[in-house]
């Protein structure tokens, strides 16, 4: 097969903020960088963001308070270096974005508007209405097009070269005509965003695949955390599509279905605005307990009706009208119906604070560096701040472009790729495409999304996860006999999709087992069976492994502890 083999300096998969941010970086200073995406930069999930991009910037604010509650928020798993970095390069990161024509809302002083997020000890979200992500997107696309990026857009990456630690390309294939190309480089980054996907009631787009996870993993490589999946508490009834924490920010309340206002059991001090692992437990319990609204009492109502209109408005413009599309339901006149939606993956692909992938907790891969949601630096631990995902994105996408020059000034060399380095994904392509078995991508996908949900959601057991490997395991073997219909090389979704599944149903397996060897409740992972958190034994990160037949193994690493010894956490 013609494989055309392209070279370059730099090579970044993935165009959300992270991924544009290091590659206008690189080509700024004179590298030659290539973004390969499979979708048009502007149509990646960071886009989605929408209630804001947290930095110390109130007359109450400190960064050393904003570190603190990321820390406790985190249920004491965030490495506090990583932390420490990115609380204090905030406020210059809110600048260095407002200064490339970012337009964020003003408060009556002209300032930066900050609105109160879960978790936080004064308010620091700073945003743009309740469009914070597009409007930073567009803006370091904008930039990062003038400085010259070079994007392959509707190309899918479908595997990394690595060979003796290091890394040296990406191998991808063209959508439109299912061409496949190497990317050799001196210098990789992943930067593909998240895997929500995986669950059936979530917050992410089509494209939250996870696909990097598995094809890190493939490889032998670790993945951190994985069993610390975040289910933001608020999604639209019916479909999970994110109604932001800004709702609640900006004063929303939550009853159930007898009109109480449940928060007051669960955080009596934070309510609505404790952190949002604690919220979305609060609102699967209320449903659990029969005390649900909706046709399916699956939700809870969140009111915002008592709220001056000009709120909503002009700062939750995009909110109402997306309950009004969804679900009929307009916050300015009725409550609306939400749930706890499977929304972000703290966990991902193991980074130092250079943002330098870990080939163990102690062994790096050359060349090979991830930012962003795919990663795991890690700044969020067991549970993320509302409002530190924009902020990792765009900072450590920065700092990775940094510390990605730098390796090629110090004078990284590049490894020639050869054609056969494509074999593996062009194998795996025409397996997929001639498989003439019976069974159906959408089912099966259907199948692990509604496991994920039910057995590796919110509430999790022993037995719920046991299922769910069970279930994992089962969905492998009808894999291998699935047929696609599409034949054909262009704009095959078909081929694309089951691609997509074979990464889904691999990284889910790291979650579940993750989630079943640890023994305990931290953040995001409840294990009702083990309710309580025990730094004693599993104050760690999880560093997993697949092998060849998929069996997982994992070994434990270290937490980087600072000025915050681990505490209780109150709400
Ligand atoms: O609720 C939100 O606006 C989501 C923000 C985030 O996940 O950081």
């Amino acid at each position: 097969m013609d494989v055309k083999i392209y070279e370059y300096d730099a090579v970044i998969v993935g165009s959300g903020l992270a991924g544009l941010a290091a590659a206008k970086e690189l080509t700024e200073a004179g590298k030659k960088t290539a973004v390969i995406t499979k979708l048009h930069p502007l149509r990646s999930h960071s886009g989605a963001a929408q209630g804001g991009i947290n930095a110390a910037l109130g007359k109450d604010d400190s960064t050393e308070l904003h570190e603190f509650d990321t820390v406790k928020g985190s249920d004491y798993l965030a490495d506090q270096d990583c932390v420490e970095l990115m609380c204090t390069k905030a406020p210059e990161t809110i600048r260095w974005a407002e200064q490339m024509g970012a337009v964020f809302s003003r408060d009556e002083q002209g300032d930066i508007a900050i609105r109160p997020f879960g978790g936080q000890s004064q308010p620091r979200a700073c945003y743009a209405k309740d469009r914070t992500g597009l409007t930073l997107l567009q803006t370091i696309y904008e930039q990062a097009h003038r400085a010259g990026i070079e994007v392959f857009d509707e190309w899918y990456a479908g595997d990394i070269i690595y060979e003796d630690d290091k890394v040296s390309g990406v191998v991808a294939y063209d959508i439109k005509n299912s061409k496949p190309a190497i990317f050799n480089a001196k210098v990789v980054m992943l930067a593909t965003g998240g895997h929500g996907r995986a669950y059936r009631f979530n917050s992410n787009a089509h494209a939250n695949t996870g696909d990097a996870l598995s094809i890190v993993a493939r490889h032998g490589l670790p993945l951190e955390d994985m069993e610390f999946v975040q289910f933001h508490p608020s999604g639209l009834g019916g479909s999970g599509v994110l109604i932001s924490e800004a709702a609640r920010g900006e004063g929303g309340r939550l009853f159930n279905s007898e009109g109480e206002r449940f928060m007051t059991k669960y955080a009596p001090n934070a309510m609505e605005l404790a952190s949002r692992d604690v919220v979305s437990r609060a609102i699967m319990e209320e449903v659990r307990q029969g005390r649900g609204v909706g046709k399916d009492g699956q939700s809870v109502n969140i009111d915002l009706t008592h709220l001056d209109p000009e709120i909503i408005l002009t700062r939750l413009p995009e909110l109402r009208e997306l309950a009004i599309a969804f679900q009929g339901q307009d916050m300015l006149k009725e409550p609306i119906h939400i749930s706890a939606t499977a929304h972000y993956s703290m966990g991902g692909i193991p980074t130092n604070i250079n943002c330098q992938v870990r080939k163990s907790p102690t062994e790096f891969v050359e060349g090979f560096y991830a930012a962003g949601e795919c990663s795991c630096v890690s700044v969020h631990g067991a549970n993320r701040l509302g409002a530190n995902s924009v902020l990792e994105a765009l900072l450590f996408g920065r700092h990775a472009g940094e510390n990605m020059l730098k390796a090629l000034d110090d004078g990284l060399s590049l490894r020639k790729a050869s054609v056969s380095d494509a074999d593996t994904m062009i194998e795996e392509m025409n397996r997929l495409k001639t498989s003439g078995g019976n069974e159906s991508v959408p089912n099966i996908r259907v199948e692990l999304q509604d496991g994920m949900t039910k057995n590796a959601g919110v509430f999790r057991t022993k037995e719920s996860l046991e299922e769910q490997v069970a279930l994992i395991d089962t969905l492998q073997a009808k894999f291998a006999n699935i047929c696609i219909d599409d034949k054909s090389n262009t704009f095959n979704t078909d081929l694309q999709e089951a691609l997509e599944l074979g990464h889904m149903l691999e990284f889910s397996k790291f979650i579940v087992v993750g989630a079943l060897n640890r023994n305990e409740s931290r953040g995001g992972h409840f294990r009702e069976d083990f309710p309580t958190r025990d730094d004693e034994n599993f104050l760690k990160h999880t560093y997993a492994y697949m092998d060849k037949d998929r069996n997982i193994t994992q070994e434990w690493g270290d937490v980087v502890i600072g000025k915050f010894e681990p505490m209780e956490r109150t709400y």
